[in-house]
């Protein structure tokens, strides 16, 4: 498989309190690599990954995987309490911002490994998740429990959300735009279909 060889390019955002990990599931998702050391993020971290995608979350990874980057908040460790809290502002930023008003997204609670240092109860960050309609995951960065898991579950989202707005595409519907997309599902406008010539 070359390079340009793909149908979908979908590119994913982390969110979340500094320090919490976004870049350490990036790495820990695209190259299975860990690193102790803190390094903030000056700029953007970016990274590929080409899966082969089946319906309801499976993806089996490509020879050749190139990795790309995701979604989450994260709520754990000394800064723990303080970044979950900060869930709600992320999300509400991300709902400010985003390509549609209600933006796929998975609650990730990282650093589930420092279970000693825990200040966020697995219950509450799963009532948050509940109220937002999410999935939550409790994520280690470091051991890699999850990452994969929190990515597929997030992909099928995006992926479930693209085949209704191509079934749509094919109601006479007056209230579809020209180009078949309610103005209240819209495409993530970075789900680049390169090579299907889908019709969104
Ligand atoms: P910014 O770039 O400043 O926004 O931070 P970030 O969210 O990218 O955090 P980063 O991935 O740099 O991780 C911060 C620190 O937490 C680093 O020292 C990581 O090694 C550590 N860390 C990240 N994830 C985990 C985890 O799952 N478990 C443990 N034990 N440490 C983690
Ligand atoms: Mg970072």
């Amino acid at each position: 498989m070359s390079d340009g060889d793909y149908d979908y390019l979908i590119k994913f955002l982390a969110l979340g309190d500094s320090g919490v990990g976004k870049t350490s599931f990036l790495y820990q998702y695209t190259d299975g690599k860990f690193n102790s050391k803190f390094i903030t993020t000056v700029g953007i971290d970016f990274r590929e990954k080409r899966v082969v995608y089946k319906s309801s979350g499976q993806m089996e990874p490509q020879a050749g995987d190139r990795g790309f980057t995701f979604n989450c908040g994260t709520l754990r460790d000394r800064r723990g309490f303080g970044s979950f809290l900060n869930v709600r502002n992320w999300i509400s930023q991300l709902q400010m911002h985003a390509y549609c008003e209600s933006p796929d997204i998975v609650l990730c609670g990282n650093k589930c490994d420092l279970e000693e240092q825990r200040t966020v109860k697995e219950e509450e960050a799963q009532e948050l998740a509940e109220k937002y309609g999410i999935p939550y995951f409790e994520t280690s960065a470091a051991g890699g429990l999850n990452v994969g898991r929190a990515v597929e579950v997030l992909l099928d989202l995006i992926m479930k959300r693209m085949e209704r707005c191509v079934d749509k595409s094919w109601m006479p519907d007056s209230t579809l735009r020209s180009n078949g997309h309610s103005a209240n599902e819209k495409l993530p406008e970075e789900a680049t279909p390169e090579k299907s010539k889908c019709s969104c």
